[in-house]
């Protein structure tokens, strides 16, 4: 039985919801402290360089296959080749195991929300964070709940599988519809009110003051692709998802470049925004900026911006406007993680999105409560996220490029297709970034990372812990993959038609 596949209401309402998933925690807590500290102002050319030859061409390459193929990452990867299914559902876990601590970290955001108004971390933020609010203990495997996260962590999970029950236009769409506009004006206040802080122009200066040396290092390089990989939310199933929801005859390039240049904007104003707050706090303690510590993650976010909102005259309104962004920025860019993996189901076990939201959202929270609402959840939210974006995208990308364009050599088609809808058309050059560039950087990134962190370790966690939720994620990935590839079809994957 066929029937018709969910689609977004047109052309904006994608681009909408395709910048809610780019613009995320990324942009406001990574790409800030990653410009500073890879060389300020001269960091813009390899960002750039990173941006326009491996983030915009992989965007393309992803909603090439999501609209050409027109599934969920495994549906459309079984159409190109029955066998790379498995690669599908590899992207499919990837987004299950992001969305478990990515739902732990708005619930903090919505906490800090509520906490700016009374100012509630009181003088010692630092100790009310992982004290007071989080009660965290060493790496290891603890049951004892904190019910400050619980309670906020399990309302985050409500309102998500409520908003995916409604589908993809009723439910995703709106709440980018709502969600990201106030996000761009809360942020917009935000950045304004920074620049009038004592001390803004210190701040800019410290970031946008070129190192130009920093161009010679290898690593800068490594850190520019990297930030864009993860910024664009490209190759793990995200974009194809979204664009398989594209009508037929939908422009994709044109809308691909507004969207990588939407959420590039938006990290630049975030940089600025939180750099100038941080010359506020550096004129306050009378250091220079360079001195400061906590300048970038979850430190940046939940201990550094409380201390300066304490100290701020207006404090409680400009901390409401930050958590208030850095949930709903958090938010969009979950609903766009968990559709991949709702979608997925749906479309392999015929289930309706009201039954996947339901089912899979029921799961997931367990897990999550499970792993990141108890004392040791920091930990293992760091753990698992260097793991995930380290290794597993960055592995599901070299993947995606050497199996479709170099084993299967789908690239023409695929360029063919691109250009056969847009008004933007690509050269054979797009497959050159693609196929060549893309892998070699991807591959050398991803060989010296597991290097690094089989060398090295991370953070000085214990090594067995490293082993267990680290590579245990990536090793949970790959075997669930493994059993969802070789589980039956219970609707005929022909059953959405590609294209009549
Ligand atoms: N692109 C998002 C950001 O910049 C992050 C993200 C990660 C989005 C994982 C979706 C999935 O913050
Ligand atoms: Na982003």
């Amino acid at each position: 039985t066929q029937q018709p596949r969910e689609e977004w209401t047109g052309q904006v309402g994608f681009i909408i919801a395709a910048i809610g998933s780019a613009v995320g925690l990324g942009n406001i807590w990574r790409f800030p402290g990653v410009a500073y500290e890879n060389g300020g102002g001269a960091f813009l050319v390899p960002y750039l360089v990173a941006l326009l030859t491996a983030g915009i061409p992989i965007l393309f390459l992803d909603y090439a296959i999501g609209h050409r193929f027109r599934g969920s990452a495994p549906t459309a990867f079984r159409r190109i080749a029955r066998w790379l299914e498995g690669l599908g559902w590899f992207q499919v876990m990837i987004c299950f195991v992001i969305a478990l601590y990515y739902t732990a970290v708005i619930a903090w955001a919505v906490s800090f929300f509520v906490f700016s108004f009374d100012l509630r971390w009181g003088d010692d933020p630092a100790a009310f964070f992982t004290g007071d609010y989080l009660r965290l203990a060493d790496p290891g495997v603890s049951l004892e709940f904190v019910p400050a996260v619980l309670v906020p962590l399990v309302a985050v999970w409500v309102v998500t599988i409520v908003v995916l029950a409604l589908g993809v236009a009723k439910g995703v769409q709106r709440a980018n519809t709502v969600f990201l506009p106030l996000l761009v004006v809360a942020f917009a206040v935000l950045v304004v009110r920074s620049l009038f802080l004592e001390g803004a122009a210190d701040g800019l200066n410290a970031l946008f003051t070129p190192d130009w040396s920093a161009l010679g290092d290898a690593n800068v390089w490594i850190a520019a692709y990297s930030q864009i990989f993860f910024s664009l939310s490209i190759a793990f199933g995200i974009m194809v998802t979204y664009a398989s929801y594209r009508r037929r005859r939908s422009n994709l390039t044109t809308p691909g470049l507004v969207v990588a240049f939407s959420n590039s904007s938006f990290e630049i104003l975030a940089g600025i925004g939180v750099f100038a707050t941080l010359g506020f706090l550096a004129h306050e303690q009378g250091v220079g900026v360079g001195e400061l510590e906590g300048i970038s993650g979850p430190i940046l976010s939940f201990v550094t911006f409380p201390a300066i909102v304490s100290q701020m005259p207006g404090g409680p309104i400009f901390g409401a406007l930050f958590f208030g962004s850095l949930a709903m920025a958090g938010f969009t860019s979950l609903l766009s993680i968990l559709q991949v993996v709702s979608a997925g189901f749906q479309e392999k076990f015929g289930w309706t999105p009201r039954q996947a939201s339901v089912r899979l959202g029921v799961v997931s929270a367990v897990i999550s409560v499970l792993l990141f609402s108890t004392t040791t959840g920091l930990v293992a939210l760091d753990t698992a996220d260097q793991w995930a974006n380290n290794i597993g995208i960055v592995g599901s990308a070299v993947l995606m490029s050497v199996l479709v364009l170099w084993v299967l050599r789908r690239g023409p088609e695929l360029r063919y297709h691109l250009n056969a809808v847009s008004t933007f058309r690509l050269g054979p050059w797009w497959q050159v970034l693609v196929a060549v560039l893309a892998p070699l950087v991807l591959g050398y990134m991803l060989v010296s990372r597991i290097v690094t962190l089989v060398v090295d370790g991370y953070e000085g966690y214990p090594a067995w812990y490293l082993a267990l939720v680290g590579w245990g994620a990536i090793a949970f990935m790959v075997l669930a993959a493994l059993v969802l590839t070789a589980m039956r079809w219970r609707r005929s994957p022909d059953d959405f038609v590609p294209w009549p």
